[in-house]
C-alpha cells in the first residue's frame, strides 16, 4: 500500500503526527484517544451507499482509504492500536492490509465483527478521560467526542506537512497534470465536458471516487459559476475552457485549475497576463508573511489588469480604492491543502483555537496565518463576468467606472481561474504544481 520508497518517510511522518495527536489529548486532558474511519453511509430507504470518505484525522496517520469500520487507539505510552474490521463478506470486496510500514507503527488487530472491535476499543480505552474522534461518538458513550481544544490543536499543527506528505501532494500533482494535459490537447476537437471529464479519468488512471472534489471543467459562461460541475453541455463551439481537477495520491491531494482559449483575442490576452500576476504571487511566496497580503496583492493586481484592458475605466488608484477587483475576483486567493482538498485551520492563531478570521473586505478568504516552511496551500487567483457580481455592482455605483460593451463581450466566455499548488520553503517557495506539467 505504501510503496517502498515512501516506507521510511511514512515512517518519521507518522512519529511526527502521533506526537502531534499526544499532544493534543495532553491539551484537552484526555488519557485516550480513538479515531473512527467512519462507516459507509446508507442512502435514505435504499441499499446502495454512498462513497466512503475516510475521516481526516485518520487519514493524516494512515492511509485507510479502503477501510471503512476502522479504529485508531492512541494512548500516551504504548504502541497505538489499528483495529480493523475485516468481515467475512462475500457480497462485498473486503481489502486486507498489506503494509509492513503501518504494522511497524500500529499494533494491528482484525475482527470479523463490529462488536467485537467495539468492545476491544472499550476494552482498551477504559472508562478513563476518553476522546472520540468521528462522526458517530453514540458508539462510546464513555469518550468525549470531538473535543474542540484536541481539534484545535490538530488542526493548526497540521498546516505544516511533514516529508512524506509533501511527496504525495507532489505526486498528486503530477497525477493530475497528466489528466490536465489530456482536457488541453481533447478540447481542440470536442465540446463534451462530459467527454473532457471521462478523458481526464482515463488519463489519471482512476474513478470519480478519488477524486478530492468533483471536476469543474467548464465550457464558456460556465466558467463563470464558480463550482460549476453538471458537466452536461456540449455548445457549438468552446470558446473557452475552465477546468479545475486534482488527484489523491495515499489520500492527499492536488488542486489545480487551467484557463483556455480557442482564439487570440482580449480573452487569451487576459489568460496570459493572469498567468504572469499568478506565477509572479506564487515565486514571492516566502514564511513570515501573512497570507492575507498576498491575496491583498493579488486584488491589486487584478485592478491594474483590469484597468489595463480597459474593463475598468476609472484610474488605477481609484479601482484600487473602492475594491473594484471584487466584483471580478469574489473568492479567496486560496487555502490549506492535504488530505482535504480545504483542508483545516486556515483561521487560526495558535493551537488553542484563537480565531483569526479574515478582514471584512475578504470575507471569503480561507487562509489568514503566517507563512511557515511545509506549509502547503493553493495560489488561484481569478477574473470573471458574473451577471449577478456585475448587476449588483451596476445598481449600487461601482459599475459606473465598468466598460460594459467589453464586458458583454467576455461574457461568452466566463472568466479564468489559474491554480497551484504551493510548499513555502525556508528560503522562499516550491511550485509543487508547474514541474508536473
Ligand atoms: N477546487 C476547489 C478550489 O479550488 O478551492
Ligand atoms: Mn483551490
Ligand atoms: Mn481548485
Amino acid at each position: 500500500m505504501i510503496p517502498t520508497d515512501l516506507q521510511q518517510a511514512y515512517n518519521e511522518h507518522c512519529q511526527i503526527r502521533l506526537t502531534q495527536y499526544q499532544a493534543a489529548m495532553q491539551a484537552a486532558g484526555r488519557q485516550w484517544l480513538i479515531v473512527d474511519s467512519g462507516g459507509l453511509q446508507t442512502r435514505f430507504l435504499d441499499d446502495t451507499t454512498y462513497p466512503f470518505r475516510l475521516n481526516p484525522y485518520s487519514a493524516r496517520l494512515a492511509p485507510l482509504q479502503s477501510f471503512p469500520e476502522s479504529l485508531m487507539i492512541i494512548g500516551h505510552g504504548e504502541q497505538p492500536a489499528l483495529l480493523l474490521y475485516q468481515p467475512e463478506d462475500y457480497w462485498h470486496a473486503v481489502a486486507g492490509l498489506d503494509c509492513p510500514a503501518i504494522e511497524q507503527r500500529f499494533t494491528v488487530k482484525t475482527f470479523s465483527q463490529i462488536e467485537r472491535l467495539l468492545q476491544e476499543a472499550k476494552a482498551i480505552t477504559g472508562g478513563q478521560a476518553v476522546a472520540y474522534l468521528g462522526e458517530r461518538p453514540q458508539r462510546f458513550d464513555h469518550a468525549q467526542p470531538n473535543p474542540t481544544l484536541l481539534l484545535a490543536y490538530l488542526d493548526f499543527q497540521q498546516a505544516v506537512k511533514t516529508g512524506y506528505e509533501i511527496t504525495c501532494i507532489r505526486r498528486a500533482n503530477q497525477i493530475a497534470a497528466k489528466g490536465h494535459q489530456a482536457v488541453a490537447e481533447t478540447c481542440r476537437t470536442t465540446t463534451s465536458e462530459l467527454a473532457l471529464h471521462l478523458k481526464y479519468l482515463e488519463a489519471i488512471d482512476a474513478s470519480d471516487d478519488t477524486l478530492p472534489y468533483d471536476n469543474i471543467i467548464a465550457g464558456n459562461q460556465h466558467a463563470a459559476i464558480l463550482h460549476y460541475t453538471l458537466r452536461n453541455d456540449e455548445p457549438q463551439s468552446m470558446n473557452s475552457l475552465l477546468i479545475d481537477a486534482g488527484a489523491t495520491y495515499l489520500g492527499y491531494c492536488s488542486d489545480i485549475s487551467r484557463t483556455y482559449g480557442n482564439q487570440p483575442g482580449l480573452f487569451a490576452d487576459l489568460i496570459a497576463q493572469l498567468d504572469t500576476l499568478q506565477t509572479a504571487l506564487c515565486d514571492s511566496i516566502k514564511p513570515g508573511v501573512v497570507y492575507t497580503e498576498y491575496h491583498h496583492q493579488a486584488s491589486l493586481g487584478i485592478a491594474e489588469l483590469l484597468v489595463d484592458n480597459n474593463i475598468i475605466t476609472c484610474s488605477k488608484s481609484q479601482a484600487k480604492e473602492q475594491q473594484l477587483a471584487g466584483v471580478f475576483f469574489p473568492h479567496g486567493l486560496g487555502h490549506l491543502l492535504g488530505v482535504q482538498v480545504h483542508d483545516r485551520g486556515g483561521h487560526q492563531a495558535d493551537t488553542r483555537g484563537t480565531p483569526n478570521p479574515p478582514p471584512e473586505k475578504y470575507p471569503h478568504l480561507r487562509f489568514t496565518r503566517t507563512l511557515a516552511t511545509d506549509q502547503v496551500f493553493t495560489i488561484e487567483p481569478g477574473i470573471y463576468f458574473i451577471d449577478q457580481l456585475l448587476k449588483k455592482a451596476h445598481s449600487d455605483g461601482r459599475g459606473k467606472h465598468f466598460n460594459w460593451a467589453l464586458i458583454e463581450t467576455l461574457k461568452p466566455f466566463g472568466g479564468i481561474r489559474i491554480e497551484d499548488n504551493v510548499r513555502v520553503t525556508e528560503q522562499g517557495s516550491e511550485n509543487l504544481t508547474r514541474p508536473a506539467f
